[in-house]
């Protein structure tokens, strides 16, 4: 691979102690608790790829639809010589943007999963030879250093990952990525949108068990990196649509009473029959709330696009005033450059 560079700025120790930190603090409060970044060794990531392809899953397919249908014009109202995409995964959906960017002269991809990386840019790079692949392994809730790269910059966050951040997270994040956005550069990000409650829970109980192997797989990160003894039989699957925050909470419940020991941090984790730990959020949008949450952030929301079932949206911004060609935005906040945002949702 020609054009290929890796940089890790999370080696094996740092993401050591960040998984004994998150389980020590995660597992030793009530309600139990641990992020969702660590379903993600490479036997997790092959577990997202295997729901995307679930019939019950449809955010993937949903998001695709728009990509397909938009990748031009998100690319001409980008103009884009970098695209930077955090939480990446395989890239999957983002080879249609790709395609649709001929002037593209770098993709930086940011990811936890190594794996990941690495396979993403095989498969690009076998398509695009003269693309520059610069991954970085990092997590995203943490200051990026991006590497040199010519402008227009494009930041990509797909899948609707947004959704697995806390509202107080999402703000953190949101102004990270404004900070990260110089005139001219845009956020394409996805957006799952709220929608019928069974519709949902069947997305995150899907009938081969595919979610609940995923789900679980984090118990089998903490066993192999930390020493610990769970057994992923003791844990039923549970996915429940919390209506107040418009969420779905993906949470792991035992079984029976059990006492799990992990090693490396010298602890007993005791667990009350029924007792549950809750491994994810999958917040669900509308159109007022996604734009507010950037708002917020000092991004200004421009397009708005969802698949032709209203299931999943797509929405491009820029910082606050300033359109994608540079120039400031009019004094009443609106972009000079870009038409107002297609409503939908
Ligand atoms: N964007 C892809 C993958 C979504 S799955 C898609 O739309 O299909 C979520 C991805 O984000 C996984 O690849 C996971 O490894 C990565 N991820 C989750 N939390 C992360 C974090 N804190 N920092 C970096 N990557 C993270
Ligand atoms: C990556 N993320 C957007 C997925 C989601 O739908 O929240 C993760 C996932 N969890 C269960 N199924 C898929």
């Amino acid at each position: 691979m020609s054009d290929f560079l890796m940089t890790r700025t999370l080696d094996e120790h740092a993401a050591e102690t960040a998984l004994r930190h998150d389980v020590l603090t995660g597992l030793t409060r009530s309600p139990k608790v641990l992020p969702p970044k660590w379903f993600y060794d490479a036997r997790g990531s092959e577990l997202f790829e295997e729901i995307t392809r679930l019939p019950e899953y449809y955010p993937t397919r949903a998001e695709r639809e728009i990509l397909l249908e938009r990748a031009l014009e998100i690319a001409a109202v980008s103009g884009a010589r970098t695209l930077v995409e955090l939480g990446s995964g395989s890239s999957e959906k983002t080879r249609h943007l790709i395609e649709a960017m001929p002037a593209l002269d770098t993709y930086v991809p940011v990811d936890v999963s190594e794996s990941a990386l690495k396979g993403a840019a095989q498969t690009l790079l076998a398509a695009h030879p003269g693309l520059r692949v610069h991954a970085l392994v990092a997590d995203f809730t943490k200051p990026l250093r991006l590497p040199e790269s010519p402008g227009p910059r494009l930041v990509v966050f797909l899948g609707g990952t947004i959704g697995n951040l806390l509202p107080p997270e999402r703000a953190v994040f949101l102004a990270d990525v404004r900070a990260m956005l110089s005139p001219g550069d845009a956020l394409l990000m996805g957006t799952d949108l709220v929608k019928d409650e069974a519709v949902l829970v069947a997305a995150y109980d899907d009938a081969q068990g595919v979610t609940a192997e995923f789900n679980k797989n984090v118990l089998a990160v903490i066993d192999r990196e930390l020493g610990a003894d769970f057994h992923t039989a003791d844990f039923a699957h549970v996915a429940v649509w919390n209506r107040e925050h418009e969420w779905i909470e993906m949470r792991l419940r035992a079984r029976s009473d059990l006492l799990v020991k992990i090693r490396a941090l010298d602890l007993q984790v005791p667990f009350a029959a029924g007792e549950e730990i809750l491994t994810e959020v999958s917040a669900k949008f509308r159109q007022a709330g996604v734009r507010r949450e950037l708002a917020a952030a000092g991004l200004e929301l421009t397009h708005w696009w969802t698949d032709a079932a209203g299931r999943f949206a797509l929405s491009l911004s820029v910082a606050d005033g300033i359109g994608t060609d540079g120039r400031e935005g009019r004094a009443d906040g609106t972009g000079l450059t870009v038409p107002a945002p297609d409503t939908a949702a």
